[in-house]
C-alpha cells in the first residue's frame, strides 16, 4: 500500500484478534468502516451513541484495543464519550471522527478525552486502515512492554528472595566454620597443654634418675629457645626446639645411674654407654606423631659442624639448625652447672669454650646469636 509517498508494510500480521469499538450515529459510516474491516481479523462492534458505547465498555468481556467515535452526535459528543471511555479502557488507543475541521474539539478530544488521533470527514479509507493497523500494533507493543515489565519485576521480586536465602544460608554458614573454628581452636589449645603436659612428664622421669642435673632440661630449652628467637626462626621452630630441648637426655632413662651419678671420671666403657642416650631417645619417641621432627633433632643434639660429634658423625648443614641450636645451648648449661664429677665452670667459661670452637664444633650463626643473647642477659633466663 502507498500513503504518503511512503511504502506501507499491511501485510505484516498481528499478533493476536484485536476488538474494536466503533460509535457513530449515522449507519452509513458504521457500515463503512464494517465493509472496510471485513477482510481483516479484527472483532468490531458497533453502536449508535456514546451512552450505547460506554454501555458496551462496561458489560464487555473481551477488551477493547481501538476505540473509534464520531464527534457530533446527539445527547453525549466524542470528546464527552472519551472523557469516560479512557477510564474503562486506559490502554486502548482512541481515534475521533470529525465532520469538519473544529480545531477546538480536537484540541478538547486530546486534552479531555485523551485522543490519540482524528480522522476527518471525507477520509481515505487506505489511510484509515493503515492507521488501524499501526495503532493495533502500538497496542500490542505496549501490552508487550507491560507484560515484560512485569515479567521483569517478577524475576527481580524472586531474584530479591533467593538473594536474601542466599545471605541467609551464607550467614549461617560463616557463623557456624566460626563456631567449627573456635572449637578446634579450644581443642587444638587443649592438645597443646595435654603435649606440654607429657613433655615434662616424661622430663622428670628421667630427673628422678639424676638429682644432680635437675632442672638442666628447663634451662637448656630456655637458652635454646632464645638463640633460635635471637636467630628470628618461626614459631614452629621454636615449638620444635622447646619440646626437644626438654626432652633432649630422655634416652639417659637406658643409663644406669651409678654411670650418670659417678662422681669420679668415667671410663671409656661408660662414656660409650652414655653416649647410647641419643638413640635410645629416638627410639623411644619416634613413634610418636609430635608435629615437629622432635626425635629426630634429639637425635643429633651432639653431633659437632666438624663431625667430631656422635652419634653418627653427621657434618654441618647435615645436622639439623635446632639440634645445632640444642647443642650449643646443652654445653652452656653443663658447663655452667656442678657435676658429681668436677664443680661449676660458670657461664663465662662456658662463652669462652663455645667462642673458641666456633666454626668448627659449633655452627657460627648459633654462636653469634648466643653471645648477643649472653650481652643482653648472662643467665639466658626468658
Ligand atoms: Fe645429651
Amino acid at each position: 500500500m502507498h500513503v504518503a509517498g511512503k511504502d506501507i508494510e499491511l501485510s505484516k500480521s498481528l499478533k493476536y484478534k484485536h476488538s474494536i469499538l466503533i460509535v457513530d450515529d449515522e449507519d452509513s459510516i458504521l457500515n463503512a468502516f464494517k465493509r472496510m474491516l471485513a477482510d481483516e481479523e479484527y472483532d468490531v462492534h458497533t453502536v449508535n451513541n456514546g451512552l450505547e458505547g460506554l454501555y458496551n465498555l462496561r458489560t464487555t468481556k473481551n477488551p477493547y484495543s481501538l476505540i473509534i467515535s464520531d464527534q457530533r452526535m446527539p445527547e453525549m459528543s466524542g470528546v464527552q464519550f472519551f472523557a469516560q471511555a479512557k477510564d474503562l479502557f486506559p490502554d486502548a488507543v482512541r481515534i475521533l471522527l470529525t465532520g469538519y475541521a473544529d480545531s477546538g474539539a480536537i484540541i478538547d478530544a486530546i486534552n479531555k478525552g485523551g485522543v490519540h488521533l482524528y480522522f476527518t470527514k471525507p477520509w481515505r479509507e487506505e489511510e484509515v486502515l493503515l492507521h488501524i493497523k499501526q495503532s493495533l500494533s502500538k497496542v500490542e507493543i505496549l501490552a508487550e512492554n507491560k507484560r515484560l515489565i512485569e515479567l521483569i519485576k517478577t524475576k527481580n521480586k524472586e531474584l530479591m528472595e533467593l538473594n536474601k536465602t542466599l545471605e541467609k544460608k551464607a550467614h549461617d554458614r560463616t557463623n557456624d566454620l566460626l563456631a567449627q573454628t573456635e572449637k578446634l581452636k579450644d581443642s587444638y589449645k587443649r592438645s597443646q597443654l595435654i603435649l606440654d603436659g607429657i613433655v615434662k612428664t616424661l622430663s622428670k622421669i628421667v630427673e628422678t634418675r639424676d638429682p644432680y642435673t635437675s632442672g638442666h632440661e628447663d634451662q637448656v630449652a630456655k637458652i635454646a629457645c632464645r638463640i633460635a628467637k635471637e636467630m628470628k626462626l618461626t614459631e614452629d621452630q621454636v615449638s620444635s626446639i622447646h619440646i626437644a630441648a626438654t626432652l633432649h637426655d630422655i634416652g639417659k632413662i637406658s643409663v644406669p645411674s651409678e654411670i650418670l651419678t659417678k662422681p669420679s671420671i668415667l671410663s671409656n666403657l661408660e662414656r660409650e654407654i652414655i653416649k647410647t642416650h641419643c638413640k635410645v631417645a629416638n627410639d623411644i619417641l619416634v613413634n610418636i606423631e609430635f608435629p615437629y621432627p622432635v626425635a629426630e633433632i634429639i637425635y643429633q643434639h651432639h653431633e659437632r659442624m666438624d663431625g667430631s660429634g656422635y652419634p653418627r658423625g653427621l657434618k654441618g648443614e647435615d645436622i639439623a639448625l635446632e639440634a645445632r641450636i640444642i647443642g650449643v645451648a646443652d654445653v652452656i648449661d653443663a658447663m655452667a652447672s656442678y657435676r658429681p664429677y668436677r664443680p661449676a665452670l660458670g657461664v663465662d667459661a662456658a662463652i669462652e669454650e663455645i667462642v673458641k670452637f666456633r666454626g668448627v664444633t659449633y655452627d657460627s650463626s648459633v654462636v653469634d646469636a648466643c653471645l648477643k643473647v649472653y650481652k643482653q642477659d648472662a643467665y639466658f633466663q626468658v
